[in-house]
C-alpha cells in the first residue's frame, strides 16, 4: 500500500509539472520537439493505465482470510485463518477471485477465476466460502487403517488422528486437492497406491519414506484416502 501512495504522489507531481510546462510553452509560444512530445505522451499513457490498476485494487473488497504459506522442504504447509476459524492444509492454495487476501503478511489480489499452474486456484467467492467451510470441518473417514499402517506417526487427519510426531502434509481433505504433493499426479487410484508404496519413485525429493503394505491393505487405504474430500 505504501508503494501505491508513493506512486500516486509521484504521478500527481509529474502531471502537475507537465501541465505547468505546457502552460508555460503555450504562453511563450514555444512547442516541444516531436521526440519530447512522444516521451511525454508515453509517460502519460503509462500513468493512466497504472492508475486504473490502482483504482481497481482500491475498489476490491478485503477478505478476512489470511494465509501463511510455509515451505517444508519439497512440500508446502498452508495455514488459513479468518478470525474465528483456523485450519491447516497443504500444497494447493485456494484464494477468492477479486478479493484482497493476506498471504504471508502481504495483501494480494488475484483476479481471474481460473486455475494457475494447478497449485494456486483462484476461484469465485462463493466457491471459496464453500471450500473454506469444508476444509475447516473434520474428516469423514475411518481411522483404523490409517493409524495401524503408521501414517498417523507423521500425518494429521483432523477428527481421526491428530498427534503427529513428525511434520507432514495435513491429509484431512487430501482428495479435494488436484495433485499429490506438488507433482502433476492426480490424487486417486494407482497414483496414490504408487505414492504410498514408494513416493520417491514419483517425486525424487519427496520426504516420505516407502511404506510396505499388503496389496489388500494398500487398496483399502487408497479407498479411505479417496474419500477424504
Ligand atoms: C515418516 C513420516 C511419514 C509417514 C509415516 C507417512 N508419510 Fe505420507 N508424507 C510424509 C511427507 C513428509 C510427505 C510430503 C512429501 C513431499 O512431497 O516431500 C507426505 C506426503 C503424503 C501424501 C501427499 C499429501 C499431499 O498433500 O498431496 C499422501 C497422500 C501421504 N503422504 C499418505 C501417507 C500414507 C497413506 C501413509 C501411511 C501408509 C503415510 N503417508 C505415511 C511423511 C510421512
Amino acid at each position: 500500500m505504501r508503494s501505491d501512495a508513493v506512486f500516486i504522489a509521484l504521478a500527481v507531481v509529474f502531471l502537475a509539472w507537465i501541465a505547468a510546462l505546457s502552460g508555460w510553452m503555450f504562453l511563450r509560444r514555444r512547442f516541444p520537439t516531436r521526440l519530447a512530445a512522444a516521451v511525454i505522451t508515453l509517460a502519460m499513457i503509462s500513468i493512466v493505465s497504472d492508475a486504473r490498476g490502482i483504482a481497481h485494487w482500491l475498489r476490491a473488497r478485503r477478505s478476512e482470510v489470511t494465509i501463511d504459506a510455509i515451505r517444508r522442504g519439497a512440500w508446502w504447509q498452508l495455514i488459513y485463518r479468518d478470525g474465528r476459524t483456523a485450519f491447516v492444509t497443504a500444497n494447493e492454495m485456494h484464494v477468492p477471485a477479486g478479493e484482497k487476501v493476506t498471504i504471508n503478511g502481504r495483501l494480494m489480489l488475484f483476479d481471474e477465476a481460473c486455475v494457475v499452474g494447478g497449485r494456486l486456484r483462484v476461484i469465485p467467492e462463493r466457491d471459496f466460502d464453500r471450500w473454506f467451510r469444508n476444509e475447516a470441518s473434520p474428516a469423514r473417514a475411518d481411522a483404523f487403517l490409517f493409524t495401524n499402517a503408521g501414517c498417523a506417526w507423521c500425518h494429521v487427519i483432523r477428527g481421526v488422528a491428530e498427534h503427529p510426531s513428525q511434520l507432514a502434509p495435513d491429509l484431512t481433505h487430501v482428495a479435494a486437492r488436484r495433485t499429490i504433493s506438488c507433482t502433476d499426479l492426480p490424487v486417486r487410484g494407482g497414483w496414490l497406491a504408487g505414492w504410498i508404496a514408494s513416493s520417491r519413485a514419483l517425486k525424487p525429493d519427496s520426504a516420505m519414506q516407502p511404506n510396505r503394505l499388503e496389496p489388500r491393505a494398500l487398496f483399502a487405504m487408497v479407498r479411505d484416502l479417496e474419500s477424504l474430500r
